[in-house]
């Protein structure tokens, strides 16, 4: 008998977590935020910037895979010069239940780094652990300078003072998708940022 109120409160919580998850990988819930013309505005008006800051330098440019693809390929259509793209991949993995992440680098290695000028382009900054750590290995390459640019830095209290350099949009505090960025591997190839619709 016990072992059957187990099964259908297994059963209720499996089936209550398939509908979360279909809901929210459902399109037709998500909410645009910032319109793909609003994006556009603003790597265009960054990118004059960029390209009177590098005026006569060669740039390595490294983009931290994956959220940030789309957002720097269209940034680099925009760069005069000689800019060279690299790329990095960045993971963290923490105890179940614990803030506390460890970042590891993937592609680093394989970069020449020293007396280069380094632009680093991530989507998204939220707690600033993943940019921040990334800096500081590359700093530690001796690089002649390194700006960091995201896309979206989100509004909240950080337990690092680290900000980037350059980011396009401060948003509210929000789990957004879109334009690279993923839930579960799903929606970087909408062309907007889009929040999903709090049920
Ligand atoms: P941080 O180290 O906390 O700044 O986390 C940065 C990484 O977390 C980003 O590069 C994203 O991959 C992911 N991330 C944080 N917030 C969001 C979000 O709202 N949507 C999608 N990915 C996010
Ligand atoms: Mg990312």
């Amino acid at each position: 008998m016990k072992t059957h109120k187990f099964l259908i409160l297994f059963l209720f919580m499996t089936f209550n977590l398939i509908a979360l998850d279909t809901y929210e990988k459902n399109i037709d819930n998500l909410k645009l935020y910032i319109s793909y013309e609003q994006i556009n505005d603003r790597i265009v008006k960054l990118s004059d910037e960029l390209n009177e800051i590098y005026k006569d330098k060669e740039v390595l440019v490294v983009l931290v895979l994956k959220g940030s693809i789309i957002f720097a390929s269209d940034l680099i259509k925009e760069l005069k010069g000689n800019f060279i793209l690299e790329t990095i991949k960045a993971s963290s993995y923490g105890m179940k239940g614990s803030n506390r992440q460890k970042l590891q680098l993937f592609g680093l290695e394989n970069l020449e780094i020293e007396n280069k000028h380094v632009i680093l382009i991530d989507d998204i900054f939220d707690s600033g652990n993943t940019l921040y750590n990334i800096k500081q290995a590359f700093l530690e390459k001796n690089p002649s300078s390194v700006r960091t640019i995201v896309l979206l830095k989100k509004n909240i209290k950080r337990d690092i003072t680290y900000l980037p350099d350059y980011s396009l949009f401060d948003i509210d505090d929000k789990f957004v998708v879109g334009y690279g960025l993923d839930y579960k591997e799903c929606f970087r190839n909408l062309k907007g940022i889009y929040i999903v619709n709090e049920k």
